[in-house]
């Protein structure tokens, strides 16, 4: 089995396969494959998501550039399209209207055999340049940066001829990585943070400037970590030695840098000042370790919303046989919240997906509803009484034989889902998810919980978004309930939405 991380460190050894007869080597502008027989597999397979984006077959990982483009909302996405498994980087690209309703898009980036991308186009980002939709990106190996320029509509890149714009990281450095730039303008000048990391310190952000994007100039580090630092609170997580996929930007009178800690997604608020960027305050932007590798787009409201890639919580095996894997998060709505903390919510758009609505009310936090479903949005208010623990059951098969429980312990303060028994397979990750998360004393506890075949995306108080994966075998596996240890607990209303699917075929074309 080679994990991501042994791939990340890997030189571009071929594999070639999944069973399935594609193209041995896709280019920039090829449409996807029409592969009816793994088309069929993939419009039947109830693991793979009605309502989220991913590609039409084989692997994505993180969300690359999302941009907003003359009305249009463009997504890219790490994929490749060879198989379900991480080799060969190359840029899906979808489009959307509403964030929600995508259509795929050829292949915006691919390898140049011979050039400093051979080995993968890795993250990067879009902005426009001038009137030039314009990609960086990472090509490997060794990891240096690229850039491509788009047409009017998007549809095809060309890569720039003295590609990499940046062929190292600074001199003297030992970094642990240098790659997924995230570029932003101020005034006449062009900035550009990448993720890397200086070996047995931490995680850091490289500053670089230009006035062409294509000659950049190092700065300084714009933000460095501590290996070992911990997040405040009971939560803790070392920011570890390589802080990947770097998204920068301004919120309020503050700015937030995101960082993906190869474990977590990071984010810090505070001042940028000489561009310089001091944290003051941070968080985890998901309590889970399905959602990674988050960036953001700016939207024509002026909104900033947020994207992750979540990853598969199965076999390697598994994931090969299924076809695909990864799936992009639903949209998040990233706002400056009143305790000065960063607020995610979905965003409203999601709403105009809501099918059939039931409504329970009020009654004591112990049982099972009539409505099933594993395409539905749930919203739950719990009132805890002397409950220590209150939460749902999801996904549940008639006997109990899988479930998978959301749960509010208040003695731990935590906030998990449960996957022990969600899965009859032996084949899945069975692990709780979660992490630190406190009411306040008589504070309900205000569920929005999004249900997508084998994805849960979860909302808490509008404070804590948790992101998990569970793959059910049964197909009765479908029931609702809730529950509660020691005393008290009420369910104050129960609000299902069955959710319309985006696509008729499980956006497998
Ligand atoms: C994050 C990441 C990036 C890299 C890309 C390769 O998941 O490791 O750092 O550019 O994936 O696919």
């Amino acid at each position: 089995m080679v994990s991501r991380r042994d791939f990340l460190s890997l030189s571009a050894a071929t594999v070639l396969g999944g069973g399935f007869v594609l193209p041995s080597r896709m280019a920039i502008g090829d449409e996807h494959p029409k592969n009816e027989p793994l088309q069929k597999q993939l419009a039947a397979d109830p693991q793979r998501p009605q309502y989220h984006l991913l590609p039409p077959a084989n692997w994505m990982n993180d969300p690359n550039g999302p941009i907003f483009w003359k009305g249009q909302a463009h997504m890219f996405y790490q994929h490749n399209p060879h198989g379900a498994f991480p080799e060969s980087m190359h840029w899906g690209h979808a489009v959307s209207s509403d964030l929600v309703h995508w259509k795929h898009l050829p292949i915006a980036l691919a390898p140049t055999p011979g050039g400093p991308d051979k080995d993968g186009c890795w993250s990067g980002c879009a902005v426009v340049d001038g009137n030039v939709p314009t990609l960086v990106y990472t090509g490997v190996f060794p990891q240096v940066q690229c850039l491509a320029r788009g047409d009017d509509g998007m549809m095809t890149w060309r890569k720039f001829a003295g590609n990499p714009v940046i062929a190292a990281p600074p001199q003297g450095m030992q970094t642990t990585g240098f790659r997924d730039p995230c570029v932003w303008r101020e005034a006449d000048e062009w900035y550009l943070a990448i993720g890397s990391g200086i070996e047995g310190e931490g995680g850091t952000v490289l500053l670089y400037r230009s006035r062409d994007l294509m000659h950049w100039d190092y700065l300084h580090l714009l933000c460095k970590g501590r290996r070992d630092e911990l997040l405040p609170g009971k939560d803790p997580v070392s920011t570890g030695e390589m802080w990947e996929c770097p998204d920068f930007f301004p919120m309020a009178d503050k700015h937030a840098l995101l960082v993906s800690t190869q474990g977590a997604v990071i984010y810090s608020l505070g001042a940028y000042a000489n561009h310089y960027f001091r944290p003051e305050l941070q968080g985890k932007v998901d309590l889970g370790d399905s959602y990674y590798a988050a960036r953001s787009m700016m939207d024509e409201q002026g909104r900033r919303v947020l994207w992750g890639w979540i990853r598969e919580g199965r076999s390697d095996a598994a994931q090969r046989a299924a076809g695909w894997a990864g799936v992009m998060s639903l949209p998040r709505v990233v706002s400056l919240a009143a305790d000065g903390r960063l607020r995610i919510t979905p965003a409203p758009e999601l709403e105009t997906l809501r099918g059939k609505h039931h409504h329970f009310a009020g009654q004591p936090a112990r049982g099972a509803f009539s409505i099933r479903g594993d395409s539905l949005e749930i919203q739950a208010e719990f009132e805890l009484g002397a409950s220590g623990v209150v939460g749902l059951t999801v996904r549940s098969s008639p006997g109990g034989e899988e479930l998978s429980s959301i749960t509010y312990n208040r003695t731990k303060a935590q906030f998990l889902v449960e996957r022990e028994h969600s899965s009859l397979s032996p084949d899945v990750d069975r692990g709780p998810q979660g992490g630190s998360f406190t009411l306040a004393e008589n504070e309900t506890l205000k569920l929005r919980i999004f249900l997508d075949a084998s994805v849960i995306e979860i909302f808490a108080n509008d404070r804590a978004c948790l992101t998990s994966r569970i793959y059910p075998s049964r197909p009765d596996s479908l029931g609702i309930g809730t529950l509660a240890k020691g005393g008290g607990a009420r369910l104050k209303a129960l609000d299902v939405w069955e959710m319309r699917p985006i696509s008729p075929d499980r956006l497998a074309t």
